[in-house]
């Protein structure tokens, strides 16, 4: 019988078999699987795991912050960088959804090989992948996987001439949160919505500006501090708020407004291959709309999005 407690001895036991005195680099991303992945390297290694956090500049409000001082009180030997203005750079003028997931990929690689160069006698990569990854990889299945392709996955490891430390290899994400709460991870980490790696630059339709991801954090943040407030948060697979490219009329006081439009995105789903969209309360609706405009300036309307995966899909790039 598979059991949490046995699966997280032996994986311990294993990785130091392996690893031996050996040093290991990892990416954390903030999400369940990389966070689980490393505590478990770390158990088995200590310092000598060496744990990478991109602020790629498409993160939630405040996630990179607040997520590297978790990871940090959690003990891990880990190293934030800052490399918003590369991406923003590169990203500039650029609209095709597949061609900002490539440039983010790309440039995601880049960061993380100079910083691990730097590190010097590293002989292993940890990845937090699941076996829904290595089924995906494979390409049995989906939409997502073909349509779409995911750069948290894979490319790393050609490149960069290192063994692979995948502990949760064999796992699936139910499993990799009974592991995660065996070993004292925070619901933090182990309730959170998936993320897409790309992040806001898929729900930045168009053109990303600095200007607009950090409209698009404002309003987002009331969205999902809502749904977390009316106890809403976990009744949802997925939530997340997008950022539409037209401006419409509004009135505010007795102004006239020409501003964005915000579509909130919610779906219950299983494993996100297919999802229906959450039937979210009218009064949770009406107060978050609300407070959006009243709270974000350069916002004067919400919409919501009721399309089902297929033949919509979850976000809208
Ligand atoms: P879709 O939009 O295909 O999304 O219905 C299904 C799930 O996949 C996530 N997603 C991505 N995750 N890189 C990722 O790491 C990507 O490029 C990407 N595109 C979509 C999406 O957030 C949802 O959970």
């Amino acid at each position: 019988d598979w059991t949490p407690a046995a699966f997280v001895q032996e994986t311990i036991e294993r990785i130091k078999q392996e690893v031996g005195d050996k040093k290991v680099v990892m990416a954390l991303s903030g999400g369940v699987d990389s966070t689980v992945a490393a505590e478990l390297i770390h158990k088995a290694i200590g310092d000598k795991l060496y744990c990478i956090f991109v602020d790629n500049g498409l993160l939630r409000k405040n996630e990179f912050e607040s997520v590297l001082e978790s990871y940090k009180h959690m003990g891990l030997n880990v190293k934030g960088v800052n490399a918003k203005d590369l991406f923003y750079g590169e990203l500039k003028g650029v609209t095709d959804p597949e061609t900002k997931r490539k440039i983010i990929g790309r440039l995601f690689i880049e960061v993380f090989q100079q910083e691990a160069n730097e590190l010097k006698d590293i002989a292993f990569l940890g990845q937090g992948t699941i076996y829904p990854d290595v089924i995906e990889s494979v390409s049995v299945n989906g939409p997502s996987a073909t349509i779409k392709s995911h750069h948290n996955v894979g490319g790393l490891p050609e490149k960069m001439n290192m063994k692979l430390v995948e502990p949760l290899r064999f796992l699936f994400k139910d499993e990799v949160r009974r592991v995660g709460k065996e070993i004292g991870i925070s619901d933090i980490f182990l309730a959170r919505h998936p993320f897409p790696g790309p992040g806001l630059a898929i729900r930045i339709l168009g053109e990303i500006t600095p200007e607009k991801v950090a409209l698009l954090q404002e309003a987002d943040a009331v969205y999902i501090d809502g749904l977390r407030e009316s106890n809403l948060y976990n009744q949802v697979w997925q939530a997340g708020t997008i950022l539409l490219p037209v401006q419409s009329v509004g009135v505010m006081g007795d102004e006239r407004t020409y501003e964005f439009t915000v579509a909130l995105r919610a779906v219950t789903s299983l494993d996100g291959m297919t999802a229906d969209w959450a039937h979210l309360p009218y009064e949770f609706l009406a107060k978050v709309s609300n407070d959006i405009i009243n709270k974000v300036k350069g916002i004067n309307r919400v919409v919501y999005d009721i399309s089902s995966k297929p033949p919509a899909t979850i976000e809208w790039e």
